[in-house]
């Protein structure tokens, strides 16, 4: 088969990864890709969202299966306008992508559906919004409704803080707000490879959105993450399977747009039990390289399965093996990355043992170069029997790579390992 994958991030780097690995797969394009992917799969520089360019280069490289990565491209309807021509995509279609593309979208599902989640309001106008922030009081967390690349969530442990981010929001024309409920609890991420119908659990992983030490600093989009996350027992991914996955996936249904692809729920583990954060309707990056390292079994014909409706008894094996994945970004990220630089040293990096750098902001310099070209520019992942162990094949790769202009955290998979050391 030939297959197109579609981004350029580390997610992206960890699929064609695993796809190249497929003996079903006959050809492997990759648009736009970066300087990793590039040692997998043929680069096509088209732009993800230019729905007509993606279209002409599945007929150009006469595509059996496309495969999207990023969420931006779902939102407007890349699926739509790819399996409408007779293309067969992996992913939900625009209708479906509202899970993720309209925060008030999905928690009007929650609501209709009785899907555990914090309780909400929608507003449209800034003194409404005032008003719910003045009768809640803080802590409280007010959301912008679209999508924002994790930069649109203020969680305001102060009254202040959430009128000033609530004035903030609707200081722009037109903008829509979630107010939401306040919960404590551990994070974890959850997937599900959903094909309208049927859902099949995938494993759960952690991250740190923080950009510093010690989960301090502003958000990112990840600096890390480790799989599988054990404080999510079986007892709790049957618990979340039945309460939240399900009557998303049959929601969905009575709503006339059944959801296809992979389902990415943002959990908090409250002390009433596990409540829905967020949907994102695609791999979590970089959850995605830590899970790619940890199944055994062909990707490809779940992913068929997933768009062709035949997700019913399928079945994935994966590692009992932990992979960790440290993120190094470029001086500046989250605010303003610095582009261009060299990075050396990753042939070294990758010859240590039990470990995979991931591509996730580069291209091809000069004579074999690797520049940065991106905030997050690197996924340094080790495997082991534990977090620690894979913790330490990680970092120990971190060390080789030599990019005097990149950071890191250095305690990524510090929660786990502290509960491993119990
Ligand atoms: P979201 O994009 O909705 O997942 O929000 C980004 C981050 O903000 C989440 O990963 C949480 O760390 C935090 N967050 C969002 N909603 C809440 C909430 N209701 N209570 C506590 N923290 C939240
Ligand atoms: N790492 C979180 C995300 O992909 O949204």
């Amino acid at each position: 088969m030939n297959l197109l994958v579609i981004g350029s991030g580390g997610r992206e780097h960890a699929l064609c990864w695993a796809l190249s690995a497929s003996p079903l797969v006959n050809k492997l394009v990759c648009a736009p890709g970066n300087a990793g992917i590039a040692q997998v799969a043929k680069l096509a520089p088209v732009d993800p969202l230019d729905l007509d360019a993606v279209l002409q280069l599945c007929r150009d490289e006469h595509i059996d299966f496309v495969v999207v990565g990023p969420e931006a491209p779902l939102v407007i309807g890349l699926v739509d306008h790819l399996e409408a021509a007779g293309f067969a995509c992996f992913g939900p279609n625009k209708a479906a992508a509202q899970l993720e593309g309209s925060k008030g979208f999905m928690k009007d599902l929650c609501a209709k559906y009785g899907i555990p989640t914090a309780a909400y309001g929608r507003f449209s106008d800034g003194a409404a919004a005032e008003t719910f922030i003045r009768k809640h009081g803080a802590p409280i967390v007010v959301k912008a409704d679209g999508l924002a690349a994790g930069k649109g969530v203020v969680v305001a442990m102060t009254l202040e803080e959430a009128l000033d981010a609530s004035a903030a929001l609707f200081a722009e024309p037109g903008a829509q707000a979630v107010i939401e409920e306040f919960m404590d609890g551990e994070e974890v991420s959850f997937f599900a490879l959903v094909d309208g119908k049927h859902a099949l659990a995938l494993a759960s992983a952690q991250d740190h959105k923080r950009v510093g030490d010690g989960d301090t600093g502003p958000n990112t989009g990840g600096m890390g993450a480790y799989s599988p996350a054990k404080v999510f027992t079986p007892a709790l991914q049957q618990q979340v399977m039945e309460q939240i996955i399900m009557p998303t996936v049959n929601g969905m249904i009575a709503e006339g747009m059944p959801f296809k692809g992979v389902l990415f729920a943002g959990l908090m583990l409250t002390k009433d039990g596990p409540k829905l954060l967020e949907y994102n309707t695609r791999f979590g990056d970089p959850e995605c390289q830590t899970l790619m390292l940890r199944l055994k079994s062909d990707l490809l014909p779940a992913l068929m399965a997933s768009r062709d409706g035949m997700l019913k008894d399928f079945d994935l094996r994966w590692k009992d093996d932990a992979a960790l994945c440290v993120v190094m970004a470029a001086e500046g990220y989250p605010a303003e990355p610095r582009k261009g630089t060299a990075i050396e040293g990753l042939d070294a990096a990758a010859a240590e043992a039990d470990t995979i750098v991931f591509h996730a902001g580069t291209k091809p310099g000069a004579d074999g170069a690797i520049l940065a070209n991106g905030g997050r520019v690197l996924g340094v992942c080790g495997t082991g029997k534990t977090i620690a162990a894979a913790q330490a094949r990680a970092y120990a790769a971190v060390d080789k790579v030599r990019w005097p202009q990149g950071f890191c955290r250095r305690d990524i998979g510090w929660r786990a390992i502290a509960r491993e050391q119990k």
